[in-house]
């Protein structure tokens, strides 16, 4: 018998990403694509899925990942494809995987350690060597690709306590050129962090130059989250502005106590200077932020929870506090004993962090950590966090609303042609689920599991993940940057 699709879903409530109101009806899939969106009771398909009213919506796209090597060494991605995530940003924060032309020196220098603390796997001397291997063995998710500065600098500088000389500059710069010409969308910064905090903003304007002619996005861990973040927002305004390209304030956030409420002064500014560039933001759903255990950090935080350790990893999992007082020893002597270690930090307003959330303009983001043994249960659970705890609980938004942060505007931000959206025509990327149900199950405590309510999920027509666990299916590709900057 004739099929007319290749899997047709039945009886959906159709959310399609644009933040239009939910509607019922039937989606054919042809292939990588969907073929029609109405009534299509009489027509058949290959595979049918009858959701009984359940939700249909665009696969989400996570806006901030550290996924570069978790497609390599976990393509089932698991952590995101079981929270509805078809599409990750990887190479956030200054961290990428590749371009490195050298031996990476050892030890791995934080926060590169991230992606790998024993080194073997920044092993691409070029970006297109790192996309050749993501397209001969894909994931089972898209991605689109940053190239990390920070990554740059440790792949050129012996010293980085200081900024960049000319010569440093100019290989930097190539290595974004050829970045760009290989498939990434962008660069990323990481300010904050040790190894770039010497990098004036110069050094990230000259290095970023090749953005303009690729349309490229800078994408940016501020220098500073805390007393001074007014001044990192104009940092990174006028890197944009001079770069000529876009900029992406990644995992928006306030934190430190004295800082608590000054998301309406954040969030004003950014609306202001939005009317002037193109400006687009990202958050996740906690008050708590992970990155490496440092004593500084430990220091303004009020609780610190291990994440992973190299030297005493039988503390993944414990607070610092008690850490410390087992080994009878102040913190910052535990800190030193753990370290090379990673670490969750409470140090943000539940206020501030519903109100960035909140904000029109705000897409969704993990800044998951997937190589942590005791991740931040943002990993698993970021997006099923703001449409079940967010969205359904608290009633921050309404569902096609939080959708929308989470897929349409991503899309559109990011340049993902014919994603993000639900329409005839757009790639197969679906995510199936139960909108009375659906909520992280991850926590600080557990921070390991699957969330509820997510029942199929789909990318590029094939099913990735579907009854609890991974189908095997790896259909991802890397995607190109292909439409309007963003804030257009
Ligand atoms: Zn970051
Ligand atoms: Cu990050």
């Amino acid at each position: 018998m004739h099929k007319d699709f290749d899997l047709l879903i039945r009886n959906a409530s159709i959310v399609d990403g644009t933040g239009a109101p939910r509607f019922g009806g039937d989606i054919g899939i042809r292939g990588d694509r969907i073929a029609r969106i109405g009534d299509l009771s009489a027509l058949r398909g290959e595979m049918e899925i009858d959701v009984a009213g359940r939700i249909a919506a665009p696969g989400f796209i996570d806006a901030h990942t550290h996924d570069d090597r978790l497609m390599l060494s976990n393509p089932d991605m698991a952590p995101k494809v079981s929270q509805g995530i078809t599409t990750v940003i990887a190479g956030n924060c200054g961290i990428s995987l590749a371009p490195m032309p050298r031996a990476i020196p050892q030890p791995v220098t934080p926060p590169l350690n991230l992606l790998d603390d024993q080194g073997g796997w920044f092993r691409f001397p070029t970006f297109a060597s790192y996309i050749d291997a993501l397209r001969a063995a894909p994931a089972a998710t898209n991605c689109a690709l940053l190239v990390g500065h920070t990554t740059l600098r440790v792949a050129t500088m012996e010293n980085l306590d200081q900024a960049a000389n000319p010569a440093q500059v100019v290989q930097m710069r190539a290595l974004v050129q050829e970045a760009l010409e290989a498939g990434a969308i962008g660069v990323s910064s990481g300010l904050f962090y040790e190894p770039a905090i010497a990098a004036p903003a110069e050094e990230v304007i000259e290095t970023c130059r090749p953005l303009k002619q690729f349309n490229g996005l800078y994408c940016t861990h501020m220098r500073n989250e805390g007393d001074r973040v007014i001044d990192s927002l104009e940092e990174s305004f006028r890197i944009g502005r001079e770069v000529g390209v876009p900029v992406v304030i990644s995992h928006h956030k306030v934190v430190g106590q004295a800082n608590h409420g000054r998301s309406e002064e954040t969030l004003s500014f950014i609306e202001k200077n939005m009317a002037m560039q193109p400006i687009c933001l990202d958050c996740y759903p906690y008050t708590a932020g992970s990155t490496i255990l440092s004593a500084d950090r430990a220091a303004g935080s009020a609780r610190v929870i291990v994440t992973w350790s190299k030297t005493l990893p039988e503390h993944a999992g414990q607070d610092l506090a008690d850490i410390a007082q087992k080994m009878g020893v102040p913190q910052e002597e535990a800190v030193q004993r753990l370290i090379p270690a990673g670490a969750i930090y409470f140090r943000m307003d539940e206020a501030d962090v519903q109100r960035i959330l909140k904000f029109d303009q705000t897409m969704i983001g993990s800044d998951g950590l997937p190589h942590d043994a005791a991740p931040h249960p943002r990993l698993w659970g970021t997006f099923p966090r703001v449409l079940g705890h967010y969205g359904r609980l608290l009633g921050l938004f309404p569902l096609e609303k939080a959708v929308h942060k989470m897929t349409g505007l991503t899309a559109k931000n990011f340049g993902l042609k014919d994603r993000g959206v639900l329409k005839e025509g757009a790639y197969a990327d679906l995510t199936l689920f139960d909108a009375e149900t659906v909520d992280a199950a991850a926590t600080y405590a557990a921070p390991i599991a699957a969330a509820r309510g997510i029942d199929v999920v789909i990318v590029n027509g094939a099913i990735v993940w579907r009854g609890g666990q991974p189908t095997g299916a790896r259909p991802g590709r890397v995607l190109a940057r292909e439409t309007q900057p963003c804030g257009s």
